[in-house]
């Protein structure tokens, strides 16, 4: 992949401290004769964007691609958590099946969505789009037309929600206000873990924002393989979906946390 990859270094500000060149994960800086760091040829090809160079230096002496580090938002120390109030917060994140039906703020949802920017991804990729329903109607029919899908299948195991999508109830996508629909382009390095890994944080982000979220599997499925519901949600040519999640407010509190298979670990 051949591209146009800039570093521009200021020398008034550089330490020569060379914390750039031990951090470029491909080892594409070098010290110049004066012990300033610059740019091996091989960057053209290798540089995946991933900003580490700039990100690394104290002094904001790096210049990529012509952004001015000034421009990037420091690291606040505060920002840490308390371990123990973290592992208690992941541990008592649910799946979340009772949706109040109010829908959210489109600036709630882009806030939520605008964590998961920061999600690693495979070669710094980036490849995961989203799409949302906004209108808890549209989230309906997106459920409906996974119900048409699921009754084109022979063996389908859940017949039960068949039966209980007939008698009103969604079990599909839980009566959740909003759909989140993560995609990429098909030919992307390793898109559905990359798409995995930005819906994880999607789901943390949601717990932390008081929002309830639910993978929706059943309806991923379906988007991958049902005609009609490929055309309701009209992704951009060569884009596949990848992961989705219910959202909304939770109609529930749990009040504990479930039990899990203890920790499984081979010591390498
Ligand atoms: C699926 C996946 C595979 C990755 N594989 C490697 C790897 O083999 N070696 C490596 O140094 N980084 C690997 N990474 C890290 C990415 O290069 C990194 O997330 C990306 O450059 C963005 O940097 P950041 O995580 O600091 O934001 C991987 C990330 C993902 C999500
Ligand atoms: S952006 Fe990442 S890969 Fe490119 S030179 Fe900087 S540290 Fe290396």
């Amino acid at each position: 992949m051949n591209h146009q990859v800039t570093l521009d270094v200021d020398h008034e500000r550089c330490a020569r401290d060379g914390l750039c060149v031990r951090e470029c994960p491909l080892g594409l800086i070098e010290l110049d004769e004066d012990d300033f760091p610059r740019l091996r040829k091989a960057a053209e090809r290798l540089c995946i964007g991933c900003g580490h160079c700039v990100a690394i230096c104290p002094k904001a002496a790096l210049c990529l691609n012509g952004r001015d580090p000034e421009t990037l938002t420091l690291v606040d120390r505060s920002w840490k958590p308390d371990p123990d109030k973290l592992r208690g917060f992941l541990a008592a994140r649910r799946s979340i099946r009772s949706y109040k039906p109010e829908p959210l703020e489109r600036g709630e949802i882009k806030r939520l969505l605008d964590a998961a920017r920061f999600a690693p991804t495979a070669v710094n990729a980036q490849p995961v789009h989203w799409a949302v329903t906004l209108d808890p109607a549209r989230t309906r029919e997106l459920a409906g037309l996974t119900v048409d899908w699921m009754k084109s299948v022979p063996d389908m195991p859940y017949k039960g929600w068949l039966a209980a999508w007939d008698r009103g109830e969604d079990k599909i996508l839980h009566g959740a206000p909003h759909l989140v629909l993560a995609h990429s382009p098909e030919t992307a390095r390793w898109p559905q873990v990359d798409c995995a890994t930005a819906v994880a944080w999607v789901e943390i982000m949601a717990w932390a924002m008081g929002l309830g979220t639910c993978w929706a599997g059943i309806f991923t499925r379906a988007a991958q393989q049902w005609e009609p519901l490929q055309k309701a949600l009209a992704l951009p040519a060569g884009h596949v979906t990848q992961a989705a999640v219910m959202l909304g407010r939770p109609a529930v509190r749990y009040a504990r946390i479930p039990e899990r298979l203890p920790l499984r670990v081979q010591w390498l």
